[in-house]
């Protein structure tokens, strides 16, 4: 191999921060050459201005320079035409058409709701921390914020206000947060500004772009963080997604069931498959030991036996109503340490992982990664009476 060589192959094997493969493999690299122990790099950015360009600019300098042989690197940053650009985000499809869905009934990746009765039941702290819980474990994962009203993703995750996704033509990258790739409507409003007025087609439409035109690649999980209830969001994602699993969020506190329950029905209405019930706030030991049951408690147990029933009232795991058993899957105590780490943008599960509610997070996590897919998208649609 000639130093030249040498340096292409230090240089290829850099990663693209946002698109998260090795630049060689992205066709990023141009003309190589070596006079002395001088390297001159010449590099393809894919759009002008690329935010992720000081970072690749100073990990190009630095790969090409721990080549033996050379002490000096000049780097020489380009952006790519048109027609390469085009070939890139091809490539990157992977002969996927443009505006095609990838996340169908065929896809290889798992896609779980989280969904709840009602807001504040910290639906989205969990969906953020049980993202990076999963990314920690090594999977591939994307969080698509789905609370346009109520978005708090980019918050919860230390996305700074402002962040938006890099385009390259038609693609919208997600930016990385604590290893996930994420999506909000939140990165795409100017300051103050709101989305109240939005209604059903407008809503249905940001949730398929989300779905649709932002490139997440390769997932082994999508997160979808719910708004609360079962409005125009919950349906068009119904429609979109019936073959994704739920899981339902809920509090121990028994009077917060029926809605808890409904929002679990609805989801199967429409074939999606409710895997698990998450009862998040309970009660807490504080360290001379006394317990603090705050929301009281049974809520998630409750919730999870009502689901196991067939809604109306037939023989469970009937053909014309595959009910499966809910399992409670985790009980995540009451945490200063969570609430706190959301409002810092550091997840808890990273920020303080010996938490009591970092440790639960993380069991529902490893439950989760190990359960595979399941039978999920098998079971029929069921008709609710
Ligand atoms: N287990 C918990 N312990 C303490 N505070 C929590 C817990 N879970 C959530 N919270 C707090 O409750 C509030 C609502 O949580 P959030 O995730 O926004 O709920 P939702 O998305 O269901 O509306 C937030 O301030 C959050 O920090
Ligand atoms: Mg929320």
């Amino acid at each position: 191999m000639t130093l030249e060589d040498r340096v292409r192959q230090a240089v290829g094997a850099v990663s693209d921060p946002e698109l998260r493969r090795p630049i060689g493999d992205l066709d990023m690299l141009r003309d190589i050459t070596v006079v002395g122990a001088h390297a001159n790099v010449g590099i393809a950015l894919t759009i002008v201005g690329c935010p992720a360009s000081d970072r690749i600019e100073s990990d190009v300098r630095r790969a090409a320079a721990s080549v033996a042989g050379i002490s000096e690197v000049t780097v020489d940053l380009g952006v790519m035409t048109p027609t390469e650009r085009k070939a890139l985000t091809e490539k990157l499809r992977d002969g996927r058409p443009a505006r095609q869905m990838p996340f169908g009934p065929g896809s290889l990746t798992r896609v779980i709701l989280v969904s709840s009765g009602k807001g504040g039941v910290g639906k989205s702290t969990l969906t953020a921390n049980l993202a990076v819980a999963l990314a920690e474990q090594g999977l591939a994962v994307g969080l698509v914020d789905a609370d346009v009203h109520g978005f708090s993703i980019p918050g919860l995750l230390g996305i700074p206000a402002g962040t938006q996704p890099t385009r390259i033509d038609d693609l919208m990258l997600p930016p990385v947060a604590h290893g996930v790739k994420t999506i909000s409507i939140g990165m795409f409003l100017r300051d103050g500004e709101a989305v109240v007025a939005w209604r059903g087609p407008m809503l249905h439409r940001t949730v398929q772009q989300f779905l649709t035109d932002v490139f997440f690649g390769d997932l082994d999980v999508l997160l979808i963080d719910m708004p609360p209830g079962t409005g125009d969001i919950a349906i068009s994602i119904g429609q979109i997604l019936p073959h994704a699993e739920v899981l339902v969020v809920t509090t121990p506190q028994t009077a917060a069931s029926d809605v808890a329950i409904r929002s679990g029905l609805v989801a199967r209405q429409t074939g999606q498959r409710v895997i698990g019930v998450v009862e998040n706030m309970t009660a807490f030991t504080l360290p001379d030991g006394t317990v603090v049951d705050l929301f009281g408690s049974g809520g998630g147990a409750e919730v999870a036996a009502a689901l196991s029933q067939p809604a109306s009232g037939g023989q469970p795991n009937s053909e014309a109503e595959p009910v499966t058993e809910v399992p409670l899957l985790a009980s995540i105590p009451l945490s200063p340490a969570l609430r706190a780490g959301g409002d810092m943008g550091i997840p808890v599960v990273l920020g303080e992982p010996k938490d009591a509610a970092a440790q639960a997070i993380q069991a529902l996590a490893d439950t989760l990664a190990h359960q595979g897919r399941g039978l999920a998208g098998r079971s029929l649609p069921m008709s609710l009476s």
